[in-house]
């Protein structure tokens, strides 16, 4: 028995698996618990090696339950930048993660990982949900922008940030290390791909100014590889339509333009029973499928991810390894029972390594 005898576990279960899977042998096994060991007893925590990492990382997309796309595990790209401390180099590496992952438009999934957590105040936080993303402001005249941004656009404001005053103004990166002052970056405009959402039949849509960003960088959620914890761990796949066609621009408390779409499309909205809503979020996800595609940026439709998240199942099951999921999340919000997942059970225990909500509120 000794101090972090938790740590230690966490760690040989994680190292067990993992030197497993990168087929290494027993006695490299023992050698690498006997070093975690010592550096436990010495230092309270242990330091991954890049290959420990790099499985690490995805090993936990593949442990995700509620991501259909995790077909595609085993291409992250992992950049390792554990060496950084100070805000200024955390900001330039987002830039090149949003740079590399983008790649012109051929979307490659992604994650930057930065310094491991030692204790609660000793930690890397991106205040931001996503790297980018639309503000959001509550005015007289109802709300601008992106509602879910409304609390973070806000300290932004307060910290110094000046808005465009549109309904896509990119939010300023937020970064705060070890408790310190947080510190605000924009993003330089070049790196950033947008589409302008239009359809291939109604030539009215482009009017709406409706748009969406590109790729989606999720910056909120922390990383757990063998008890280590890293607060920033930034990571991208593309989109799926329906995540920007039947959610962000479709619910109502996001940028609700189901009855604007309805309205041009002369439905008959004073009966639900017309499907007037049902009709619009159709066209809404045509057009973004058809938007991202004629610019360029990969994207997959809800029938494709499924179709992908069953071999996904398929490979498990060959790999001898139990599939968890997260049903609630992995049925699309359109059309689910037209996919095989809706008509499955999935067990949705937590496996690790994963990826978690923050715990500590930092805003
Ligand atoms: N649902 C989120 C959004 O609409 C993105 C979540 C991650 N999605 C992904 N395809 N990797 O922005």
């Amino acid at each position: 028995m000794f101090d972090n005898e938790e740590l230690y576990k966490k760690a040989e279960d994680f190292i067990t698996i993992c030197y497993a899977e990168l087929n290494k042998g027993e006695e490299e096994r023992q050698k690498r618990m006997e070093q975690i060991h010592s550096e436990i007893v010495n230092t309270a925590t242990y330091l991954h090696t890049y290959e420990e990492l790099e499985h690490g990382a995805k090993m936990a997309w593949r442990n995700s339950n509620r991501c259909i796309g995790r077909l595609f595990w085993n291409s992250l790209t992992v950049f390792d930048k554990r060496n950084l401390q100070r805000e200024e180099d955390v900001f330039n590496a987002l830039c090149e993660h949003i740079q590399f992952a983008t790649n012109g438009g051929k979307v490659l999934p992604t994650i930057t990982i930065f310094r491991q957590q030692t204790n609660t105040t000793n930690s890397v936080y991106i205040w931001n949900h996503q790297l980018i993303r639309y503000a959001g402001y509550e005015t007289e005249h109802g709300t601008l922008g992106d509602p879910s941004s409304i609390s973070l656009t806000k300290k932004c404001e307060e910290l110094g940030w000046e808005r465009d005053g549109t309904d896509y103004d990119i939010l300023p990166i937020v970064i705060e290390i070890d408790g310190q002052a947080p510190k605000l970056f924009q993003l330089p405009t070049e790196i950033i791909s947008e589409v302008d959402i239009v359809h291939p039949q109604f030539d009215w849509f482009k009017e709406l100014g409706v748009k969406w960003y590109g790729v989606p960088f999720i910056s909120d959620m922390e990383l757990e590889i063998g008890g280590i914890r890293y607060t920033a761990a930034p990571f991208n796949g593309w989109y799926m339509g329906t995540e920007i066609g039947a959610r962000n621009l479709a619910d109502q408390k996001r940028y609700n333009l189901l009855p604007i779409i309805a309205d041009h499309m002369e439905l008959d909205m004073s009966s639900n029973a017309s499907l007037w809503k049902d009709k619009a979020l159709l066209e809404l996800n045509i057009a973004v499928l058809y938007s991202y595609k004629k610019v360029g940026i990969s994207i997959v439709d809800h029938h494709t991810a499924a179709q992908q998240f069953s071999h996904f199942e398929e490979k498990e099951r060959k790999a001898d390894r139990d599939l968890t999921g997260d049903w609630t999340w992995l049925i699309p919000p359109m059309s689910p029972a037209v996919t095989h997942i809706f008509h499955t059970k999935y067990n949705n225990k937590k496996n690790n390594p994963n990826y978690y909500y923050r715990k500590v509120k930092i805003f």
